[in-house]
């Protein structure tokens, strides 16, 4: 019977942890990060090591499959993505039916989500060599989807890719090659990317990878998994935040008032934070943004540019790095801080900061629904709550409301 003015409570029969600050969700041999030490190893490597000594599709593969390609093998890895970078005519439809000034994070959600209506792949995931040709596709069809959402953006012709050129190469090429028209992709952009790329892989259970692994955790199609973390990644608190700290840097426009700007940051009534700062995890250098930082200065110096946003960006580092209220609370600058400096410096409009994000983090949100498919049995990712709504009561029909 009903049990009027009962007051459900059972705080204390699950754990309460909102924002999962110590919860594990999983167990997963891709990624490990010590936050408090800095460190980041994919597979066990040093990440520095990889950006130094790997290329993005070699560092894709370890990721992948557990360990380094031989030469062979990462010849066959790399012409099975070429071989899949095309996608269907039909999907070129799905960007026309956009908006003229959608985000391009919009349609890479949409767009992605409908391959789901390409490939019916639900169903089949137990099957390894059926894990192996979704991840492929999805690491090869990922850029073109994201040089097409760049073209619709500036109302330009979508440009097929060109599969002699390596990965970063192809990217950039859909991206700022016009018909009829010779375009150069320059080394130099082309090796920052893929750097810059090694480095977003993958970072464990960040908010857009658990993401796809709890929608993947439903026995969905794969391809509308990828797309659920692809809305994830697109927030500001996340992979917006590259988008986020150009848009800061704008305004606030000169050194002379970076000090202005950190009185406001540190004045909580103002809901002002310095993007492209402080991590959940790491308390400590996150180790991309070391890299990324002589990676910045490398890039500007060979492409010869002069970019009064780095000197900025510079005296920002420098104030929050000696302020008190950024050591207290361990607050550091994160991978996010430079990377929009260098896709400026490639000459990579803002709204496409996230988008290039989301192609490289392509590979870690496959290997994670992989591995997490392939350790099967599926557990449905369902947490709890602590119920705060209303003691149970009599439903009063409508009249005598
Ligand atoms: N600027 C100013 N203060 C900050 C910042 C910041 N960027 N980040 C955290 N703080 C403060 C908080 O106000 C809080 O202060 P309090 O203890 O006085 O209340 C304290 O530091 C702890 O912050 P939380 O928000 O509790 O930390 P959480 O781990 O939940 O958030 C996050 C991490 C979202 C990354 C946060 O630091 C942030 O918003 N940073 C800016 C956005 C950003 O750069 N995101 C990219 C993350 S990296 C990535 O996705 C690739």
């Amino acid at each position: 019977g009903l049990d009027v003015g009962k007051v459900y409570d059972k705080t204390g029969a699950f754990t309460y942890d909102p924002g999962f600050t110590s919860t594990c969700s999983t167990k997963s041999a891709i990624t490990y990060i010590d936050g408090d030490e800095g460190v980041l190893l994919y597979r066990g490597y040093p990440v520095a090591q990889l950006a130094q000594h790997c290329s993005f599709l070699e560092v894709a593969y370890l990721i992948l499959n557990g360990e380094l390609p031989n030469k062979t093998a990462l010849e066959t890895f790399d012409q099975s993505i070429r071989r899949h970078t095309m996608i269907n005519e039909g999907l070129k439809s799905f960007f026309n039916g956009f908006h003229y000034d959608a985000h391009p994070m919009a349609m890479l959600t949409g767009v992605v989500g409908s391959l789901s209506g390409f490939y019916h792949d639900t169903g089949n995931n137990k099957d390894p060599r059926h894990r192996e040709i979704f991840a492929h596709r999805m690491i090869a069809k990922i850029p073109t989807i994201a040089a097409a959402a760049y073209k619709k953006y500036y109302g330009q012709p979508f440009m097929y890719p060109q599969n002699h050129l390596d990965y970063c190469s192809n990217l950039l090429h859909m991206m700022f090659a016009v018909p009829a028209e010779p375009y150069h992709v320059d080394p130099i952009a082309a090796k920052a990317l893929d750097v810059l790329f090694i480095l977003h892989a993958d970072h464990e259970q960040n908010a857009s990878t658990s993401t796809v692994r709890m929608a993947g955790s439903t026995g969905t199609n794969p391809y509308a998994a990828i797309s659920a973390g692809i809305a994830a990644l697109w927030g500001p608190a996340h992979g917006g935040a590259n988008e986020a700290v150009l848009n800061m840097l704008d305004e606030i426009g000169d050194v002379k008032n970076v000090q202005g700007f950190m009185d406001k940051v540190k004045d909580k009534q103002s809901g002002v934070r310095l993007m492209g700062f402080g991590h959940r995890v790491y308390k400590n250098f996150d180790p991309r943004a070391t890299i990324i930082r002589e990676e910045c200065h490398k890039v500007l110096k060979a492409l010869k540019i002069d970019d009064p946003k780095l000197e900025l960006a510079m005296k920002l580092e420098e104030i929050a790095l000696n302020d008190d209220y950024f050591k207290a609370r361990k607050l550091y600058p994160n991978v996010d801080f430079y990377s929009g400096i260098i896709y400026k410096a490639l000459g990579i409009p803002v709204n496409m900061f996230t988008p290039m994000f989301a192609v490289a983090r392509t590979v870690g949100w496959v290997a994670h629904w992989s591995e997490m498919v392939g350790d099967g049995p599926l557990k449905i990712a369902r947490p709890r709550q602590v119920y705060t709504g209303a003691a149970e009561r009599n439903v009063v029909p409508v009249a005598q409301r």
